[in-house]
């Protein structure tokens, strides 16, 4: 399938065949942290897994703002052409807040996968630019040591093949795409307000052990969202699409299954 960004054509990866779902991916990644995940919903949904600007599949100048990467699935969903149920990990889920604050009619169900709804404090923006300043100087090595134990969970990290699969999704982006997301995400407005004026069926999930998006933080944020569900990944950290696939798969396959099937179909 055919999107476009900044007026240039984006394959985006589809598979599977049934309601549509579209999956944003978080930092430092592309849509390949959805692929375990993706394949188990494809018996029963078409699922698109978009790269955002600055990836393989979409090699864009990125732009350094939440709203571009917004811009850009709004594109992805308006050429998806059907209701979409959307899930946004992270990273993806700050992109979520910002399209679902623009009303989409065609996102029917939500689901906010390890993600938080506040903005970055100061000292998480201090952060964010002392990481800018370690990738212009060092590159996205230095990034990748950095990230893999915030991602996974102190069992994900002694799974030999599970680090390097994410080691090797982090170390193909570039220095540019990694200071964009760094400057989105420091940048990225607080959605603590917002989260009252949601009225679609949402879903959150967070992992056990996760470092980034507590479980008690996304619970507090499904409590604030009338009617959310929540639910937790027993032994994963933030990084649940791919420390625990199965679990996901089944969350959002029950989710979605419920939400979105009946309204497009
Ligand atoms: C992500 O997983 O997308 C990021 O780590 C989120 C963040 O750093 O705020």
């Amino acid at each position: 399938m055919i999107a476009e960004n900044l007026g240039r054509p984006v394959n985006i990866r589809r598979q599977g065949i049934g309601p549509t779902l579209v999956l944003i991916h978080g930092y430092p990644l592309d849509g390949a942290m959805w692929s375990s995940v993706a394949r188990q919903l494809s018996d029963r949904f078409r699922v698109l897994k978009p790269d955002l600007p600055g990836r393989l599949d979409n090699p864009t100048t990125p732009e350094g703002s939440i709203a571009s990467y917004a811009d850009f699935v709004q594109a992805v969903i308006a050429s998806a052409d059907a209701p979409v149920g959307l899930a946004g990990f992270s990273m993806g889920g700050y992109v979520a807040f910002e399209l679902m604050k623009r009303r989409p009619v065609s996102v029917q169900a939500l689901a906010l996968v390890d993600t938080r709804a506040a903005a970055d404090d100061e000292a998480g923006k201090a952060n964010r630019q002392a990481a800018i300043a370690t990738v212009r100087a060092e590159g996205v090595g230095p990034i990748a040591e950095a990230m893999l134990p915030k991602l996974l969970s102190p069992e994900g990290m002694k799974r030999g093949d599970l680090m390097e699969r994410v080691r090797r999704i982090i170390l193909r982006q570039t220095p540019q795409t990694i200071e964009s997301d760094l400057a989105a995400m420091r940048d990225r407005a607080d959605s603590t307000d917002f989260l009252t004026q949601l009225t679609l069926p949402t879903l959150v999930v967070a992992g056990e052990h996760d470092v980034i998006s507590s479980p008690a933080e996304s619970r507090a944020m499904a409590e604030q969202i009338a009617g959310a569900r929540f639910i937790e990944i027993a032994g994963a950290g933030h990084l649940t699409p791919l420390e625990k696939p199965a679990a996901v798969a089944q969350a959002l396959g029950e989710f979605f299954e419920e939400n979105l099937r009946s309204r497009s179909s």
